[in-house]
């Protein structure tokens, strides 16, 4: 590997593809597995950690503060658990790029009893804090931004207790939710987060399976009218006080990261791909809902329920996308898939309409922005709008030298975009690609000779299908 800015993939048309892969392991509950073994009362072993630089971040702040993390081997690690009181860490808590390192971290930090500084690289340090500024200082919590805008640094002082809150989140965000659970595990009385729209649940199942006491109620509008029913809001409420106790936990498949795959071959007739131990949770499934109304065949099979999130595989075969429409409650279940999902979408037939979707603004890069012109200048038309665009697609792709803008998501996502394009397409600075998805590269290159050599999947430690049938059925045949 180069220096940073020198790294680069290329990619250019490719095969249908045939193969069968697994996926590295889920960067979103890799985080949380650290966090909530930390904070509990022993010893736990964490298997199938995702060995990516934003995981490795987590460990190594949680580390700073004292916390035993042992790696007996790749992708195992061994967490002493410090029953939520940690020590004052030596300098400042470095987040890397890891927008969730540093949110989820605030919540825990809140209520120690001594000052901590979070800074993030280049990137980090240009996304918004005072989300979880707001809610932990109705805690009771001393924190400020010391960056423009609410940027990080972000200061964590010294606490003198927290106190239980009911918070109605102004953003659908699984950071924010989880950074005030966490918060709520060490604050006086009780704690409710309450959701206008579902995002991301590891949190709340990772609090359960760690046997910490927390109660969700979901309340609607027509509930047993099918067609007329609508989710009012979610309410997650937790007692302060209590110990998770220690676990182990043994980590699933990143669908976010097999969402690159499954584009590829959903757009390539003639494809056939599976993917295997791929984590289901419903809250991140749209992207399997989306590409199966783009005219995707898309069978999902779930076969077991472990630690607490649903595990399956997906079996996608290829063929003539047609274009969609992506919006509202849907956008915070596909947040992290909208850049693939605009590479499929300039490959269907017709135009794509994603809206309410500003949030992607303020991810690793303005997403919106960054999409908008790669598209634009592999050949695709797009109108920008504030909060998404209008992709129109069916044009052929033509092969680009395009800049990842340090957005691991943009690099592979136009990579994928790279196998169904003339010429060549260079991705330029793809080592950020190593924050979620360590080996993208090696697999780009199988799948562009069509992936026809058959990748062996690796057996995740402990996890044995039981063989049940699906959870939901098949999307489509
Ligand atoms: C994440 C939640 C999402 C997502 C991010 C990971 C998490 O962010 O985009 O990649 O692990 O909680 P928001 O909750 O801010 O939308």
């Amino acid at each position: 590997m180069g220096t940073k800015e020198q790294h680069i993939f290329k990619s250019r048309r490719a095969a249908a593809i045939d193969a069968e892969i697994s996926v590295p392991p889920d960067k979103s509950i890799s985080h949380r597995a650290v966090l909530l073994a930390s904070l509990s009362n022993g010893r736990c072993e964490i298997s199938n950690f995702l060995e990516g630089e934003d995981c490795r971040s987590t460990a190594a702040a949680m580390r700073q503060l004292g916390v035993m993390i042992e790696s007996p081997e790749p992708g195992k690690l061994i967490v002493e658990g410090m029953a939520g009181r940690f020590t004052k860490p030596f300098g400042d808590l470095d987040c890397g790029n890891s927008g969730t390192t540093m949110r989820l971290m605030s919540g825990i930090l809140a209520s120690q009893p001594f000052q901590t500084r979070l800074i993030g690289d280049a990137s980090l340090s240009k996304r918004p804090m005072q989300r979880v500024i707001d809610p932990l200082r109705l805690m009771g919590a001393k924190l400020h931004a010391e960056g423009e805008k609410s940027c990080p640094p972000l200061v964590v002082e010294e606490s003198s207790g927290l106190q239980g809150i009911t918070y109605r989140l102004p953003v659908a965000s699984a950071q924010v939710k989880s950074a005030v659970l966490l918060a709520g595990l060490f604050a006086k009385g009780t704690t409710t987060v309450i959701e206008n729209v579902r995002s991301r649940d590891h949190t709340e199942r990772m609090l359960q399976y760690f046997l910490v006491k927390a109660k969700r109620e979901e309340v609607w509008e027509n509930k047993n009218s099918p067609k007329h029913r609508r989710l009012v809001e979610i309410r997650t409420t937790l007692e302060g006080g209590q110990i998770p106790e220690s676990m182990d936990f043994t980590v699933p498949g990143d669908i976010s990261s097999a969402a690159f795959w499954m584009v590829a071959a959903a757009a390539a007739p003639g494809s056939r791909l599976l993917i295997k131990d791929v984590g289901l949770n419903p809250t991140r499934t749209g992207i399997i809902d989306v590409l199966v109304r783009m005219g995707a065949r898309i069978r999902e099979v779930i076969e077991s329920s472990f630690h607490g999130e649903p595990i399956g595989n997906l079996d996608i075969k290829g063929g003539k996308l047609r274009a969609t429409e992506i919006r509202g409650a849907e956008i915070p279940n596909v947040i992290d898939e909208i850049p693939i999902l605009a590479v499929a979408a300039a490959l269907a037939e017709g135009t794509t309409v994603i809206r309410d979707a500003a949030e992607l603004r303020v991810k690793e890069t303005d997403r919106i922005a960054v999409v908008a012109s790669h598209l634009r200048a592999m050949g695709a038309k797009v109108e920008e709008f504030p909060d998404g665009m209008a992709i129109t697609g069916g044009a052929p792709l033509k092969g680009a030298r395009l800049q990842s803008h340090h957005d691991h998501r943009i690099a592979m996502a136009f990579s994928i975009a790279g196998l169904f394009a003339s010429g060549e397409t260079v991705m330029e600075g793809t080592d950020c690609v190593n924050t979620s998805y360590p080996g993208f590269e090696q697999t780009l290159r199988v799948m562009q000779k069509g992936g026809k050599m058959k990748r062996k999947t690796r057996e995740l430690t402990g996890l044995k299908g039981t063989g049940k049938p699906a959870m939901r059925p098949a999307a489509t045949a």
